[in-house]
């Protein structure tokens, strides 16, 4: 185990997951942890990430120094190296020029252990106002820029190491093998974290814990529902029952796709129960608008419609949830983020199901992870690589009214786009992609009739995080082609549009 002291840099995550990249296994805590709390840990390493902050400030956060003599090697990162060097008796100061960006790093010390294999000149990305202006007692300088006098520094007798870059991001062209080369060469981590391994104990773990009880699952079709739906499958069989409502609001044949794969024709061991709540929820949505209120009446139906299936089963022992590990992390539970947003899958238990315990079996992985346990579970590709795809589905994307017919059109101009996409190949390159109803009718000429038809909006964007996108640049034919197949194809539309905003000003989806 390494521990990744998080002091609420915006790479915190990152950091584990370049750890675990190196088949390390690795976990975030709040800097605020107590020292006794690691030392029952007991990892074999420790790094602290970046964070906003100035060390040398009274009300910064920081760490005893005890942390660093425990005999535990440290690698600190930016603020992480800084706060290394302030606390043991070096010196922390305001630059008169900020780095910031791609720049160039020249290694010093070429035997450093953390710098094995590494070129001489080496591009790092740098982000960072303060720099380390004289280095802590039984330091040495191991790297500098032209702008910074000790870009990385160790003491390599107590194996600590300070770099004032940020190796964990990808613009670090050599970021990954001085990761690699800290925890698998200084801390002499074994790398047997692996998936299949996870997998493994994973369905160990669960037997135990669920011994001969009853668990329920709420599947949606969804990357962290399924993958969670498979493992607890395979642990457990038909002790899992889980419960698909299909809202009418999914894209095109996704209901008998999930269906294929879970349900009593498929190769997973499980009670599966689809609910067709489609016609129900149609009638709910009759005649709203607002977007805010068909989100609120499409998340209450849920609610309803599973509410309704559990009385059915009746009391269970467990409750799974597909929770996965940014979710712990962004409700605040794992690092030091500030609370990006309280996700419905942790915390807020739901009241309405007579069970005894959640179980969580992603908990621990990252969205990567969870589709390389997918793989190793036998869940199909498609489902595996799934594009995110909002709860609330199509609603969201048909502007105004929700109707059967609208469901529809833009089911199939969806599916429409989807195929040209992927058969352009930029399916892996597009973050997410989708066709939307506008609530708009024009007027059009099809053969010699006039038409007066719906306008159907394409989207796809380029993202890393969804927190800000760019639309992406899709080629002129490839939208060509998109636009005539569904105009041809799907009656009550004679009108494409192509969405060019990026986020901010505009969200990903229309509503
Ligand atoms: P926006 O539209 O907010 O979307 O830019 C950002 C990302 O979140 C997805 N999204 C949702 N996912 N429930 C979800 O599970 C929702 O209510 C929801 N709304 C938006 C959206 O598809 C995009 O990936």
């Amino acid at each position: 185990l390494v521990i990744v002291l998080d002091f609420g840099g915006q790479y915190n995550q990152l950091v584990a997951r370049r750890v675990r990249e190196c088949n390390v296994y690795c976990e975030i805590y709040s800097y605020r942890i107590d020292i006794e709390k690691i030392k029952a840990m007991n990892p074999k390493g420790i790094i602290l990430t970046g964070g906003p902050n100035s060390c040398y400030l009274e009300d910064s956060p920081t760490y005893s120094k005890e942390l660093f003599e425990l005999g535990i090697p440290v690698l600190g990162l930016c603020y992480g190296a800084q706060l290394m060097m302030h606390v043991l008796g070096g010196k922390v100061e305001k630059a008169d020029v900020r780095e910031y960006g791609k720049t160039e790093v020249l290694i010093d010390k070429k035997d450093s252990r953390v710098f094995q294999d590494v070129s001489e000149k080496t591009i790092c990305w740098m982000s960072h106002f303060d720099y380390i202006s004289k280095i802590a007692p039984g330091f040495e300088i191991t790297a500098h820029t032209a702008d910074c006098p000790v870009a990385a520094a160790e003491n390599a007798d107590q194996k600590l190491y300070a770099i004032q870059f940020h190796p964990e991001v990808l613009h670090t062209a050599e970021g990954t093998k001085m990761l690699y080369n800290f925890v698998r060469g200084v801390c002499d981590c074994a790398g047997d974290w692996r998936m299949d391994s996870f997998v493994e104990s994973s369905i160990q773990a669960i037997r135990e814990k669920v011994g001969n009880g009853k668990v329920l699952l709420a599947l949606s079709g969804g990357v962290d529902s399924s993958v969670a739906a498979g493992l607890l499958s395979k642990a457990i069989g038909r002790q899992l029952t889980c419960v698909f409502v299909d809202h009418g609001l999914l894209r095109k044949n996704e209901g008998d796709e999930v269906e294929a794969v879970f349900g009593p024709e498929g190769d997973f061991d499980l009670n599966f129960i689809r609910v067709n709540a489609q016609e129900r929820y149609y009638g709910k949505l009759a005649g709203v608008t607002e977007p805010e209120q068909k989100r609120k009446i499409i998340g209450e139906e849920f609610i309803r419609v599973f509410e309704e299936e559990a009385k059915k089963i009746g009391a269970v022992d467990f409750l799974a949830q597909g929770t996965i590990y940014p979710d712990v992390v962004e409700s605040g539970l794992g690092g030091e983020s500030a609370v990006i947003k309280s996700h419905h899958n942790v915390g807020g238990l739901p009241d309405f199901v007579d069970f005894k315990e959640i179980i969580e079996p992603l908990r621990d992985l990252f969205k990567d992870e969870v589709r390389k346990a997918g793989l190793e579970l036998g869940l199909p590709a498609e489902l595996v690589f799934r594009q995110p795809f909002p709860g609330p589905g199509l609603g969201v994307r048909i502007i105004g009214e929700v109707t059967a017919e609208k469901v529809r059109i833009v089911q199939d101009a969806d599916a429409i786009y989807r195929e040209e996409i992927a058969k352009a190949g930029l399916d892996q390159e597009i973050s997410q992609y989708f066709a939307a109803l506008t609530n708009m009718r024009s007027v059009g000429v099809m053969g010699d009739e006039r038409t007066y038809d719906y306008a159907v909006a394409l989207r796809a964007v380029k993202t890393i995080d969804f927190m800000t996108a760019e639309a992406a640049e899709i080629p002129f034919e490839v939208l060509q082609k998109v636009m005539s197949r569904i105009i041809n194809e799907v009656k009550g539309v004679n009108r494409v549009f192509y969405d060019l905003t990026s986020k901010p000003p505009g969200t990903i989806e229309l509503e």
